[in-house]
């Protein structure tokens, strides 16, 4: 983490470069006399300044530091206070941290220190006056931050390196000094419950799979909110296997059951008051000579049972037992996030997931929740109508839709056979899944949803 530290005027050790910001579009650095440099981040007009603009702006600061090998710098608080900007010194100080510490992040796991050393940002000097609100943000912002990029190490993780059992491992790791309660459940479990999704997608790995349960008490008698993460450690498509690029970034298809993890550990850091249970199905899918086959037809934990048409549509097929165990907790508020379909991705490009839920309230709420965290979330549609599309021809239903169009939805809609009667919404976040170049992230995963998720555990 970054060293934050306040102070109410210009550090005076030269090392320390003073960042200032400029409405000009591009950014400049400066070299004074005594040798002491300053770096001018170009912000466009102010008055057109927003809360995306800010979390951009911040960003930009530590990369362009970073690329020109500083170590140190300074920012005067007040420079990022406008009039129109509508957000309290707490929220900006929140968003500051939190995306000092994404764009600090690189993925260094495996490889070699360079001689110089690496290039991250280790203090920054925060000028401003009354601080005490601004420092708790920025302790607050920083957990966050550093939350996310937990998320992005278990995403960037090699598939090799990161199978159901080892998944299931960092959750348990990740969990102790915590008051989250881990279980893991093997296959025998699995069997027992009569998953039969789950035991069908793995049956081609040699990889055992495993249930990852996290239950997090601190809400007195009150319901809880299920979290449910796609754990697919690996995804080869099965024997519906993927070609050339579409196998590229598989080992990312655990994405939705990292951020779940680093959601529900941060919450407990963050000693939220309620009480919320994570639900991972850690899978890995795999074709060989023991997979399940196109036209098997699995018997489900609900007892619906599902006509494999396409192996590659594996991970609706194991959240489906996840959403059915998720019953059991009598839970106030469902949420599942996947990196489900490549198709949410073609719909909304890169900039945001896809959302879906029979609640227009919480549609709503979750937009609102995606603006003020910078997790972006836009709906599509769950109409009934929809359910034709996946109607089975010898199982009750099909996992893939019949039409060419529509792949989020009709994936959607799968879901929502088995989360019928709770309050459930869906997070496709297939298009989230990697940092594009605007986002001034390091290149691999992003780090979706966790941002979101921890707002939406703090205000629901
Ligand atoms: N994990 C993929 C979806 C995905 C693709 C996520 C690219 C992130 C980047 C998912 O399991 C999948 O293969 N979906 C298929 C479904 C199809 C076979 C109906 C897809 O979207 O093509
Ligand atoms: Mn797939
Ligand atoms: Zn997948």
């Amino acid at each position: 983490m970054i060293k934050i530290i306040f102070s109410t005027k210009k550090p005076e050790a030269k090392d320390v470069v003073f960042v200032s910001l400029s409405e000009k579009e591009e950014t400049d650095i400066f070299v004074a006399p005594d040798g002491r440099r300053s770096i001018v981040i170009g912000i466009g007009k102010k008055k057109d300044f927003n809360r995306r603009k800010l979390i951009i702006a911040a960003r930009k600061i530590v990369a362009y530091a970073k690329k020109n090998n500083i170590k140190k710098f300074s920012i005067n608080f007040s420079d990022f206070i406008f009039g129109n900007l509508k957000m309290t010194n707490g929220e900006i100080a929140e968003i500051l941290a939190v995306n000092f510490e994404m764009a600090n992040f690189e993925f260094i796991k495996y490889k070699t220190p360079p001689k110089i050393g690496w290039k991250f940002i280790e203090e920054i000097f925060v000028i401003c006056d009354k601080t005490r609100s601004i420092k708790n943000s920025f302790v607050k912002g920083q957990a966050i931050g550093e939350a996310v990029n937990d998320c992005r190490v278990l995403a960037n993780t090699p598939g090799g390196d990161m199978t159901p059992g080892l998944l299931a491992a960092e959750a348990v790791k990740m969990a102790k000094n915590t008051k989250i309660k881990t279980s893991i459940l093997n296959e025998n479990e699995i069997k027992k419950l009569k998953m039969g999704g789950i035991l069908g997608v793995s049956r081609g790995s040699s990889e055992r799979s495993k249930l990852i349960i996290l239950e997090y008490k601190n809400g007195d008698n009150e319901k809880p909110i299920v979290l449910v993460g796609k754990g697919i450690t690996f995804d080869s498509g099965g024997l519906n296997i993927k070609v050339e690029n579409g196998l590229k970034d598989m080992h990312m298809d655990m994405s939705g059951g990292a951020a779940v993890i680093c959601a529900l550990v941060l919450a407990a850091k963050l000693k939220i008051k309620k009480n919320i249970v994570g639900i991972i199905p850690a899978v890995e899918n795999m074709p060989s000579g023991a997979s399940y086959r196109p036209g098997d037809i699995l018997k489900m934990m609900s007892g619906i049972t599902v006509e494999v048409v396409n192996t590659d549509a594996e991970g609706r097929i194991i959240l489906a037992d996840a959403l059915t165990y998720a019953k059991k907790y009598n839970p106030r508020l469902v949420i599942d996030v996947a990196t489900l379909t490549g198709s949410a991705m073609s719909a909304l490009g890169q900039r945001a997931s896809a959302i879906f839920s029979k609640d227009e309230k919480l549609i709503s709420l979750f937009r609102e929740l995606g603006e003020e965290s910078g997790d972006y979330v836009w709906p599509l549609p769950l109409w009934d109508e929809y359910g034709e599309d996946i109607k089975g021809t010898f199982g009750d239903i099909s996992n893939i839709g019949k039409s060419n169009y529509g792949g989020a939805i009709t994936a959607a809609m799968f879901l929502y056979q088995f989360a019928k009667k709770m309050s459930w919404v869906h997070i496709d976040m297939a298009p989230r899944m990697t940092s594009i170049e605007d986002d001034f992230l390091a290149k691999g995963a992003a780090g979706a949803p966790v941002r979101l998720l921890i707002k939406i555990l703090e205000r629901i």
